[in-house]
């Protein structure tokens, strides 16, 4: 018997594709795609190139997760604290959008994708601004899945924005405080026409959500890979929906007998 015979062989795409349930699909997909840098630096390239190979699983997870027909998927793409590196990654950071958001838009609009965002807007650098307000004007009458870039965002952020803006529609009487639940304050979040993540995926192995939509994680399922995110393609993709698919979500209820 060959080696080959003896161990068990990786599932193919079809096969893994088989396992899914059409049925039982996040309706929201959230991802922390992470890792680039440590992807680069295992090759002794520079942490741009990581970034660069890193726009490539994103091409490849956007495809699948359209393809299984995941309603929403949102990619933590830059975080408002990813200022604070070298300004040189920050500039190539921008540039990449820039050029994905070019090289997309045909794919996007062949696909049938929505692309939005969320976000601090204002705070990108005009080309981006530009380039991504294009490409969501573009893709707006498009009825298949929705890609959420969150890009300039913050969870804390975001949280703040939101009473801000409950306490002055509060003062001019547009609501009124018994009416404050916690449905009415999720439509004051940049994700206010979105249903909440049910599955988050973390790639590179960090055990930490990095300020990513602090209230609407309350009760996604995790899942946490040591793949670094240019390794991260539609296979290991589609295994996190299999095992989410496994999981049992009580939301604080017990187990129905
Ligand atoms: C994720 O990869 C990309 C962004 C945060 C924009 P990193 O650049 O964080 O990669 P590591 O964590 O340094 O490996
Ligand atoms: C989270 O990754 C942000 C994005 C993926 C855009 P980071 O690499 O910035 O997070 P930390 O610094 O490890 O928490
Ligand atoms: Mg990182």
């Amino acid at each position: 018997m060959s080696v080959k015979e003896t161990l068990p062989q990786p599932e193919t795409e079809e096969e893994l594709k088989r396992r899914i349930d059409p049925a039982r699909l996040p309706r929201h997909v959230a991802i922390i795609m992470d890792g680039n840098g440590r992807w680069a630096k295992n090759r002794f390239l520079s942490r741009v190139e990581g970034h660069r190979q890193g726009i490539n699983s994103v091409r490849d997870i956007v495809e699948i997760a359209a393809e299984i027909k995941i309603p929403v998927l949102t990619l933590y793409a830059f975080s408002v604290e990813n200022w604070f590196r070298p300004k040189d990654e920050v500039n190539t950071l921008m540039k990449l959008l820039v050029e994905y958001l070019r090289k997309e838009l045909e794919r996007m609009l062949k696909n049938n994708i929505r692309l939005m965002s969320i976000g601090d807007e204002a705070g990108l650098p005009p080309e981006a601004r530009k380039e991504l307000r294009y490409t969501i004007q573009r893709t707006a009458g498009n009825s298949g899945m929705i890609l959420n870039l969150a890009l300039n965002y913050s969870g804390h952020q975001e949280i703040i924005m939101a009473t801000k803006q409950i306490a002055r529609d509060l003062q001019a009487g547009k609501i009124k405080e018994e009416d404050l639940d916690e449905k009415l304050f999720s439509q004051y979040l940049f994700t206010r026409s979105l249903p909440d993540p049910d599955l988050l995926i973390r790639t590179s192995g960090e055990m930490r959500l990095s300020n990513f939509l602090l209230w609407q994680l309350a009760y996604a399922e995790f899942w946490i890979t040591p793949t670094l995110w240019p390794d991260f393609r539609r296979n290991e993709f589609l295994q996190a929906i299999i095992s989410y698919q496994g999981r049992e979500r009580r939301f604080g209820r017990i187990k129905e007998e």
